[in-house]
């Protein structure tokens, strides 16, 4: 087989983007990412599952025509609309006659961003099946995974499923899941920052694949799993929300006096056995602190005020920790202030919508003295006390 080729007469090829360092101009991708496209070659038709980032158009072009000429592409399979897998659906639908098979949202979609006229669309639902000749495809409907209109495609012969976003990671490294030795925390960061929002439709997606037999694995970014049992377990449990004895703190400091207080706080949670993650918001990778997000029972958020409101960075990071919806229940609050107050009030404004227990929550003005300070270990062993359950 070529290097290539996942199984015989199925291949991989997308394009690997090295030095991609942002995504949706937010997420950092410290390794890059891959847009993985998988070419599958039936006895009768060919099908191209998912394509590229526009920009990768030709890399894409050269990695099919080793295969196969493009014009003879019978079905280009739109798992998900977004760019960074269908940016070369203009192209490939012009080299070719293809026929789009999308979901009902993703055939609009598809009109909408590509332009695809609508008698070159076929449209399927779940259980919808597509037979190229000893290759079979299968679309399973995966709404909000992670726009509505996602769908996965499973190759009953081969075992195969792609499922787009889902089980992905950003790294350009790799071609299989054992090749990546932390494969696991990238793809739970990515999970954090891009599939944690919709957890509940992942967790309803799991149960739809429950019955298949995986034996790989081809997201659209990152590695092929070729041991899917790993981030099968893994996905199963972030998907249910399911949390650990562990707390992250976050935080900004101007003076280092919410820094103190904050690491007082972690020495308190650490003494009564909770894992801690701290994070200085002037330097934290979002990709990091998202994945520590996915399995923490409780956050503690620690911020100066400024201007009557809290730092700037931190309205930053709560207001995309919300948006994150991580599945903690307990949080705390820490603050300094230099000459007025303010920041936690802010903080219950933007926190109490998220329906988290507010454990307890201290505003001082200058240093913590000596009955902070003592306030603040009662503050961290109630929480410990609440993580513990
Ligand atoms: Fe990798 Fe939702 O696109």
């Amino acid at each position: 087989m070529a290097a290539n080729e996942m199984r015989p007469g199925v291949f991989m090829v997308g394009a690997r983007d090295w030095n991609r360092r942002l995504f949706d101009a937010l997420d950092p991708l410290p390794r890059g990412t891959t847009y993985n496209a998988y070419l599958v070659k039936g006895k009768e038709k060919i099908a191209l599952i998912d394509t590229v980032e526009p920009r990768f158009t030709a890399t894409l072009d050269a990695n099919v025509s080793k295969q196969t000429d493009i014009s003879k592409i019978d079905y280009l399979i739109m798992n998900h609309a977004e760019p960074d897998h269908s940016g070369s659906i203009p192209y490939i639908m012009e080299k070719s006659k293809a026929v789009l098979v999308a979901t009902e949202k993703g055939a609009k979609l598809a009109q909408i961003y590509y332009n695809v006229p609508e008698k070159r669309i076929k449209k399927v639902k779940d259980g919808d099946t597509l037979k190229l000749g000893g290759k079979t495809l299968q679309f399973i409907e995966a709404p909000w995974l992670h726009w509505p209109e996602t769908m996965f495609t499973y190759l009953q012969e081969d075992k195969i499923l792609f499922p787009c976003d889902f089980f992905g990671a950003h790294s350009a490294a790799g071609v299989y899941d054992d090749e990546v030795p932390d494969l696991l925390e990238m793809a739970k960061g990515y999970f954090g920052e891009i599939m944690m929002p919709f957890r509940l439709m992942g967790a309803k997606a799991m149960e739809k694949i429950a019955g298949l037999e995986i034996d790989m694995i081809g997201p659209s970014h990152g590695p092929v799993h070729r041991n899917p049992k790993k981030i099968l377990d893994e996905y199963k449990k972030w998907t249910k929300g399911e949390t650990r004895e562990k707390a992250v703190l976050v935080y900004v400091t101007m003076w280092n006096h919410t820094e103190a207080m904050m690491d007082l706080m972690a020495d308190t949670l650490f003494a009564e056995g909770i894992e801690v993650k701290l994070y200085n918001l002037t330097t934290t990778d979002l990709g990091d602190l998202a994945g520590d997000l996915v399995d923490s029972r409780a956050i503690v958020l620690g911020t100066p005020t400024v201007m009557g409101n809290m730092h700037p960075l931190a309205i930053n990071a709560v207001t995309l920790i919300k948006a994150l919806r991580p599945p903690f229940k307990y949080g705390a609050f820490l603050s300094s202030f230099g000459w007025g107050g303010g920041a936690l009030r802010q903080a219950q404004d933007m926190l109490t919508p998220t329906g988290i227990e507010m454990v307890g929550a201290i505003e001082v003005n200058g240093p913590a003295g000596k009955d902070t300070n003592k306030k603040i270990i009662e503050i961290g062993k109630a929480l410990a006390k609440k993580i513990k359950g």
